[in-house]
């Protein structure tokens, strides 16, 4: 089976064509930081726009690269949640009409199944095996999960205030580094000593879950404490500040990882979203893999890890083949699925 998969969910516009066996036939991603850069994030009404005028060369450039006549395209997949309302309506309202048109018929996805859903496309030589966790961490999620099957993921915490991605940016804006903010925050780290302050770990509160982070309290250290938390015997360079805030803003993430993987007894683990690419993350996952012979890490490349329509297409092949399509009806939503078993996370 061939599918031609679309996202639009946030700020990046994308088609590829991927077949149920997991080959990328093409992939095509026309990225609107550069738009958004001069607001510091993401404006939706302004993403929205950018969708309308860049869907139609984007689809059509995956269709031309990926050498698949139409006859051979068995279904359109397109993300239709979480996500930004009218970018979502942007990429589903084609696709709708792309099906309408060819009689080739639609399946919608949800954008956190398919970044779960990038590790089997990037592990697709020996497929990293169900269940797995999974870390999903961008500018506008920070999810930590149990991937059971294609379409179905136990969420086992998430952030309860800013996401992670959302953190860097903010830093970043204060740094005067520029946006996104994660990539200059990297670059800038890797020059300074984390040891120059020591940022609180933040407690998401008592009814927040067990995997639960929270990244709006180091956001506010940061940029309006760093004194309280400066250790006096470094300087008080933007180098130490960037350092120190990475360490913590990875450190939380791999403290709850390694709690669920402990919990779960899940040797398995794999990471999407744009803070995947982070070099810090990545090294601290690559050692993690080497801790024991049983562990297996997936850390797709990052084209993979951000957001991208081979994921969606790649996901949308197991869903045609499992459920058959949607409805031309369907809509879209904003909010993050109540996946099944999400209520029954262990509390703290
Ligand atoms: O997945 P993505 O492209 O879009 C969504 O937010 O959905 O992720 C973008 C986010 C931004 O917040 C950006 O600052 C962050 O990912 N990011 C990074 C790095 N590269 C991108 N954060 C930390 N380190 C990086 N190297
Ligand atoms: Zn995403």
């Amino acid at each position: 089976m061939t599918v031609l998969g679309i996202e639009s969910s946030c700020d990046e516009t994308s088609a590829a064509v991927v077949t149920s066996d997991g080959e990328i036939r093409s992939l095509v991603v026309a990225s609107q930081s550069e738009i958004h850069a001069r607001y510091h994030g993401v404006v939706p009404e302004v993403a929205s726009r950018a969708h309308v005028e860049q869907i139609l060369p984007v689809v059509r450039q995956a269709l031309r690269e990926s050498q698949s006549p139409r006859d051979a395209i068995d279904a359109v997949a397109v993300t239709n949640r979480p996500g930004l309302s009218g970018s979502l309506a942007v990429g589903v309202s084609f696709a709708k009409g792309w099906s309408l048109a060819t009689g080739i018929p639609l399946v919608t996805v949800d954008h956190m199944a398919a970044h779960a859903y990038a590790a089997r496309l990037a592990s697709r030589e020996d497929p990293l095996p169900y269940p797995y966790l999974v870390l999903l961490v961008s500018g506008g999620h920070t999810m930590l999960a149990q991937s059971v099957a294609p379409e179905e993921l136990h969420v086992l915490g998430t952030t309860i205030d800013d996401a992670c991605g959302e953190a860097y940016d903010k830093v970043s804006a204060f740094l005067e580094l520029g946006y996104p903010g994660g990539p200059a925050i990297d670059r800038l780290a890797a020059s300074g000593d984390h040891r120059a302050y020591t940022f609180p770990t933040p407690r998401p509160g008592s009814r927040a879950g067990r995997y639960d982070l929270s990244y709006s309290g180091l956001k506010t250290a940061v940029v309006y404490q760093r004194e309280k938390f400066w250790n006096q015997s470094y300087p008080q360079t933007r180098e130490n500040i960037a350092a120190a805030f990475q360490h913590r803003a990875i450190s939380m993430l791999m403290e709850r990882l390694r709690l669920a993987m402990a919990d779960t007894g899940i040797p398995r683990v794999a990471v999407g979203g744009g803070v995947a690419a982070n070099s810090l993350l990545r090294r601290e996952l690559e050692q993690l893999a080497m801790e024991d012979p049983a562990y297996r890490v997936v850390l797709p490349p990052p084209l993979l890890c951000l957001d991208n329509a081979a994921m969606v297409a790649g996901l949308g092949a197991q869903a045609f083949a499992a459920r058959g399509g949607d409805d031309l009806s369907v809509g879209v939503s904003a909010r993050v699925s109540e996946f099944r078993g999400s209520g029954l996370s262990p509390r703290r």
